[in-house]
């Protein structure tokens, strides 16, 4: 019980601290460059958006595998291992992006589950393509709880004014 716990919380804690960071940055830096350079797709609309700028993937990436140098030192996570949940962290969410610009979505727009889960799904992913072994239980259980906390941290960052959108 103790070690999925232990699990969980280190695979948890580079995605989630990645996926988090883009909107303190954002709100620090005020001239970011977004990831698609402003193109459009076939379809007329943004390859990606506003909302995902280099700037913000770069520096996600960056404090979620600073997250797994600590995990690294206490013996939990390998900083190998944080860097490629954290890669996949941004790529999911820049997935999701993708994704919601193709439904017609415009940057902000809630969508469910796409919005709580792309990252995470993603990251998990690739961390099963690099290095395999990941437990069916903490997977699910991450599945799992990774929506709510998701709500609840960005209801947290709205109230703060970290955030335009609640969601
Ligand atoms: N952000 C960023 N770069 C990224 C990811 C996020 O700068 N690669 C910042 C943006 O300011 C973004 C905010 O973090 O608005 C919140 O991220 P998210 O909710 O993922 O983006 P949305 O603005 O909701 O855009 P989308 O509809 O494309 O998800
Ligand atoms: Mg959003």
């Amino acid at each position: 019980m103790e070690g999925l716990l232990r699990r969980l919380l280190a695979l948890a804690a580079p995605c989630y601290v990645a996926n988090a960071t883009p909107v303190v940055v954002a709100k620090i830096l005020k001239r970011r460059h977004p990831i698609d350079g402003g193109r459009r797709f076939v379809d007329g609309r943004r390859i990606l958006g506003d909302g995902k700028s280099i700037e913000g993937f770069v520096s996600g990436v960056a404090a979620g595998t600073a997250v797994g140098l600590v995990l690294d030192r206490a013996g939990v996570l390998h900083a190998g291992e944080a860097l490629v949940l954290s890669l996949g962290t941004m790529l999911g969410d820049t997935l999701g992006s993708f994704i919601k610009r193709r439904l017609g979505l415009e940057r902000g727009d809630p969508a469910p589950l796409l919005d709580q889960l792309s990252f995470l799904l993603v990251a998990l992913l690739m961390y099963q393509l690099v290095y395999g072994g990941l437990d069916a239980l903490v997977t699910t259980m991450l599945i799992a709880v990774t929506p709510p906390i998701h709500l609840l941290t960005n209801h947290l960052a709205y109230r703060l004014g970290l955030k335009d959108k609640p969601w």
